[in-house]
């Protein structure tokens, strides 16, 4: 049985970006695709809710207000504008676009957090919270830096966000600082509430086995989900959510946040006359497009509050790999960044090219490298080369030579459109979005080959009525590619369907059936190039941009570090240095630590009765295979640690540079030989 269309409503939600910023491609990653699932569904006849907004809570949003000098409510608005304007632009079409300030969504959570206080889930407990004295506040989440206690990377308040990933709870990051002033954090005790995450790991063991997920995201949380805590759900703040019966507090923004999907919902429900319980609170598919960094909230939170409230649990959550610039891992302050308005609209490229490379270079759950050499190879050989190439040769071919546009169509062709739509809705339910696209490349091929091959040009002399045969089923190809591209090119299969004589308006609304319905000859306009070459010298002004970005980012961070003062190094005795047991270790054996980008347990030989394991944050740098055999440099005498619940006996050392590299001896020397 195939999964859709199924007779429940279906929705889909991707994760609501931060309204503290402008839209880079980044977000596009998640949210393209998600365009192109809905889409896809409709033209499956699946009825389908798309439903996204603007979160504008929690720290980051507070911060970079009070960065820019204006009210958070204004800031949050300019953004909210800004993301809902991008979006319309690249035709990501949300039945709505909300906000988590919206009075529907203060409603909602409160209802929430009482639905789960009244459920036994919520109790108050006193907690050492952060304070800095200089700025004479509390420090929730994003106002303190520190370092992870699990993983070791310099982190936030609320998240392990280079390290592990992982979510940390107030109190627990060491050596906290201000991020405003940089002053070293005070702990206060404070009453704050807390939500039994911990009593829902069976639960949530049991739900994950039957989420439909991408393995991305369900491997991840099955780790996690073997360890939870329980979850501080209060922040000293004044902007968010008001906390019920206690209005100096507010909730955490990620419990506000999501409960955003059902607010919209319930917002476009109520815009049509549906009642949004059919969907939250009935048998409905919830599906969630989020990137992968916030798997934890979607997969271990968010579904224990849902069950702790009674509401319908997610059916599906859909993580989709990250987007690197260059090579790069994306980052603002490094300048490996493509901002969707200021370095991609605003110098003329068409949406759809965008969505096209997203949709089309790789399979969902992996990194997309952009590269704007690759944008024009990919757009100028798919996209110009073959699609567009093969709709502008047979519409002006029918036009310049005034071919009268009737027949039937050959078995051929239509198998050739049948394998197209086929993949398109076995593939749409494996979130296979890169499969589709190669099918609808695959088909124009096919449309080109099977033009060149009948000659046409020739036929048109010879033996005008084949010559009409071979157009009547150019033009049916032209039609199934109008339909079948919608969900991944909509405007330009739009224009192709206005080229084609109908209403582009209509084509939205077309069933994946209208592929096979003959085409009907009507009166068409005069056809326009559909997809012009990407030429070099614009790709070389582009690429020029964000090289100079990237040079600006780096003699920034140049600069920064000739202006910080050189740490004072403090100095030690040789007595110190003496109490340090260094020694010469060789790795027997290497694994990665699930659940963990970082993190390498090595088992090491010191030439004591048995090897010790060791766990190091280089997995990023080294893979198990390279580890095995090498002789590192190991401080032995190190009080054992446990990191994620491993225990680790010892530190393999290594320099900071180029994300670490191992220490090692210049002569062979034996596991066990003390350094000094
Ligand atoms: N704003 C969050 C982020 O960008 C995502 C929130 S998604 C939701 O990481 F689930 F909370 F809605
Ligand atoms: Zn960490």
């Amino acid at each position: 049985m195939p999964e859709f269309p199924c007779d429940k409503p279906v929705l889909v939600t991707c994760g609501l970006p931060y309204a503290n910023g402008p839209a880079h491609i980044g977000h596009l990653r998640t949210y393209i695709p998600a365009d192109m699932f809905v889409r896809t569904l409709r033209k499956m006849r699946q009825d389908t809710v798309f439903v996204c907004g603007s979160d504008t809570h929690g720290t980051p949003i507070i911060v970079n207000a009070e960065e820019h000098k204006m009210p958070p409510a204004e800031f949050i608005k300019k953004y909210h504008l800004l993301f809902a304007d991008v979006f319309k632009k690249f035709q990501i079409d949300f039945n709505r676009y909300g906000s988590t300030d919206d009075p529907t969504n203060h409603e909602r959570t409160r209802s929430i957090v009482m639905d789960l206080q009244k459920n036994g889930y919520v109790y108050p407990k006193t907690i050492p919270v952060a304070y800095c004295k200089t700025c004479a506040r509390g420090l929730p989440d994003r106002y303190v830096e520190g370092v992870c206690p699990y993983c070791g990377q310099n982190a936030r308040g609320d998240e392990c966000d280079i390290g592990c990933q992982r979510h940390l709870e107030p109190g627990e990051i060491l050596d906290p600082r201000c991020k405003v002033c940089g002053t070293k954090a005070e702990i206060r005790q404070q009453e704050h509430f807390f939500f039994k995450l911990s009593s829902f790991g069976d639960f949530l063991q049991q739900y994950l086995d039957t989420l439909h997920a991408t393995p991305n995201a369900v491997n991840y949380a099955m780790e996690w989900a073997k360890e939870l805590k329980d979850w501080c759900i209060t922040r000293n703040l004044e902007w968010g959510v008001r906390y019920p019966g206690h209005e100096d507090l507010v909730v955490y923004v990620w419990v506000d946040a999501p409960i955003g999907y059902i607010a919209f919902t319930e917002e476009y429900m109520s815009s049509v006359g549906r009642d949004w319980q059919s969907i939250w609170k009935g048998d409905s598919r919830i599906i969630h497009f989020i990137g992968g960094d916030i798997i934890y909230h979607h997969c271990i939170f968010w579904p224990a509050m849902l069950k702790g409230a009674g509401y319908t649990l997610p059916w599906g959550v859909v993580a989709s790999g990250m987007i690197k610039v260059n090579d790069k891992k994306f980052s603002k302050s490094r300048g490996y960044i493509v901002w969707v308005e200021d370095d991609y609209l605003a110098h003329g490229f068409h949406p759809d090219l965008l969505r096209y490379y997203i949709l089309s270079y790789t399979s969902h759950t992996k990194d997309i490298n952009f590269s704007w050499k690759e944008f024009q190879t990919k757009i100028n050989k798919e996209l110009v080369g073959s699609f567009g190439n093969f709709v502008n040769r047979i519409l002006t071919f029918i036009d310049s030579k005034g071919i009268d546009v009737h027949g039937t169509v050959d078995p051929e062709v239509s198998a050739a459109i049948k394998v197209a739509a086929d993949t398109m809705t076995t593939e749409i339910a494996n979130y296979e979005f890169k499969k589709i696209s190669d099918a609808i490349i695959t088909l124009s091929d096919f449309g080109n080959t099977y033009f060149q091959g009948h000659e046409p040009w020739k036929l048109i002399k010879e033996d005008p009525a084949a010559c009409r045969q071979v157009l009547y089923n150019c033009v049916q190809i032209v039609k199934a590619l109008a339909v079948l591209s919608e969900p991944l090119v909509p405007a330009k299969a739009a224009e192709i369907w206005g080229m084609l004589g109908y209403k582009p308006e209509d084509l939205a609304n077309a069933s994946i059936d209208e592929a096979f319905v003959p085409y009907e000859n009507v009166a068409r306009p005069k056809p326009k190039i559909l997809f012009a070459k990407l030429e070099d010298k614009k790709i070389a002004e582009m690429e020029k941009i964000l090289d100079q970005r990237v040079s600006v980012a780096e003699a920034k961070a140049r600069g920064q570090k000739e202006a910080e003062p050189e740490p004072k190094m403090e100095q030690i005795t040789i007595d110190d240095f003496g109490r340090m047991e260094l020694r010469v270790g060789r790795v027997v054996s290497c694994e990665r630590v699930k659940g963990s980008k970082k993190l390498l347990k090595s088992m090491i030989d010191l030439g004591e009765d048995k090897p010790r394991q060791i766990l190091s944050g280089i997995a990023e740098v080294y893979t198990p295979e390279e580890m095995v055999g090498k002789t590192v440099i190991v401080i032995a005498n190190l009080k054992p640690a446990k990191i994620m619940g491993i225990e680790s006996n010892g530190m393999v050392l290594a320099a900071d540079s180029n994300g670490a590299t191992l220490l090692t001896v210049e002569k062979p020397s034996e596991p066990g030989t003390r350094i000094h």
